[in-house]
């Protein structure tokens, strides 16, 4: 008789809290399986009939241009070895022999690079450019403490991660904002967005570190018009340039092939996303790390892994 009939109010508050708690967790699960495998892909023609891509010929780029193609997607490649873009260019043409093609020449970590952008430039003239791929991308030959990078190597790391790319937006946007449509897409990476640290490869870390920053500061600045521009961040892909800093021969469920990870890449273009990991197992990796792994553990491995690139780039 004298039992309460209703909860005290600090129950009812509880449970409300919780309720609200499992309706957000449910809601960013159930919005991610959506974008990640049934949202449909963007009609990347609406933006121009045009897509630029920088580093063609090897790994994420290479992948690009036959997906870009096989989307319908004319091509202008821009790399540095002009053999490798010739091939590039005759695979794509033996699959898709309706793209035309565009081949420059260029070497992003030439010390001057005004006379490369002007051959982009005048590739580019009077073509409605819809789509760039700032791909090119380089990291240091091996594990390396700060103050024993060779200045070579890190002076070419920066023109390449930074200034190219900087410098291919600053020639490809003019005529985006004309015709009011475009879809940047940046290639970050893990190594500035996911992980604490990137140890023993900070100037690479600290280069995409910029691209990010960068990238979605600029997609504030042209969301407006018709512009837009996205952070794309992989973690590993099976590419030469992992094969060489933390020796991933092959694909596998969490480190895929380039190939695997663009087809997931070019269905987030143009959805108005100004960063995201495109590829499901990078995710739950990503949010693995962040939520049950604490940062000084991440930097303790990070740490490890490079220790034993260095030493075993030290034993070659
Ligand atoms: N693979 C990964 O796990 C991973 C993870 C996070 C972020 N990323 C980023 O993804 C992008 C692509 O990486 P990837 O793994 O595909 O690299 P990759 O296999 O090494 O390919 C790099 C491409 O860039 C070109 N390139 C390099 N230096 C150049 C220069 N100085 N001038 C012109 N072109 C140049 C290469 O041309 P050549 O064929 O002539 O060498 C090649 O086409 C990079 O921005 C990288 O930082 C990769
Ligand atoms: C280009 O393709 C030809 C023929 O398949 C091959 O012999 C050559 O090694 C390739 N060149 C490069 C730089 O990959």
């Amino acid at each position: 008789m004298d039992e309460p009939k209703t909860q005290p109010i600090w129950v009812l508050l509880l449970s409300f809290l919780g309720l609200i708690f499992l309706l957000k967790h449910t809601a960013f699960v159930l919005r991610w399986l959506f974008i990640t495998f049934l949202r449909p892909a963007k009609n990347l023609k609406k933006f121009g009939s045009w897509a630029l891509i920088t580093g063609p010929t090897e790994g994420i780029g290479k992948s690009f241009a036959l997906e870009l193609s096989r989307k319908g997607l004319n091509l202008i490649l821009v790399g540095r070895n002009i053999n490798k873009l010739q091939n590039v260019s005759r695979d794509i043409h033996s699959k898709y022999p309706d793209i035309q093609i565009k081949i420059v020449v260029v070497d992003f970590s030439s010390r001057d690079l005004t006379v490369g952008i002007r051959k982009i430039e005048e590739a580019i003239g009077g073509l409605d450019v819809g789509v760039l791929i700032n791909n090119v991308g380089i990291t240091y030959p091996s594990a390396k403490f700060f103050h024993e990078v060779d200045e070579e190597i890190w002076m070419n790391l920066v023109r390449v991660n930074i200034e190219a790319t900087t410098r291919v937006t600053m020639a490809v946007l003019p005529g985006m904002l004309k015709r009011k449509k475009g879809a940047i897409v940046n290639i970050g990476s893990g190594a500035s967005v996911v992980v604490p640290s990137h140890p023993l490869f900070a100037i690479y870390a600290a280069s995409k570190a910029y691209v990010d920053q960068w990238s979605r500061s600029i997609h504030v600045e042209y969301k407006d018009q018709g512009i837009d521009v996205q952070c794309q961040v992989p973690l590993y892909v099976a590419t030469k340039m992992v094969s060489k800093v933390a020796s991933i021969e092959k694909s596998s469920l969490f480190v895929p092939s380039p190939d695997a990870y663009v087809r997931s890449a070019v269905r987030r273009i143009g959805h108005g996303e100004p960063r995201c990991t495109p590829y499901w197992s990078h995710s739950i990796q990503w949010c693995f790390a962040y939520y049950f792994i604490p940062d000084f553990i991440l930097d303790d491995w990070r740490l490890s892994i490079g220790l034993d690139r260095m030493h075993a780039s030290e034993h070659l």
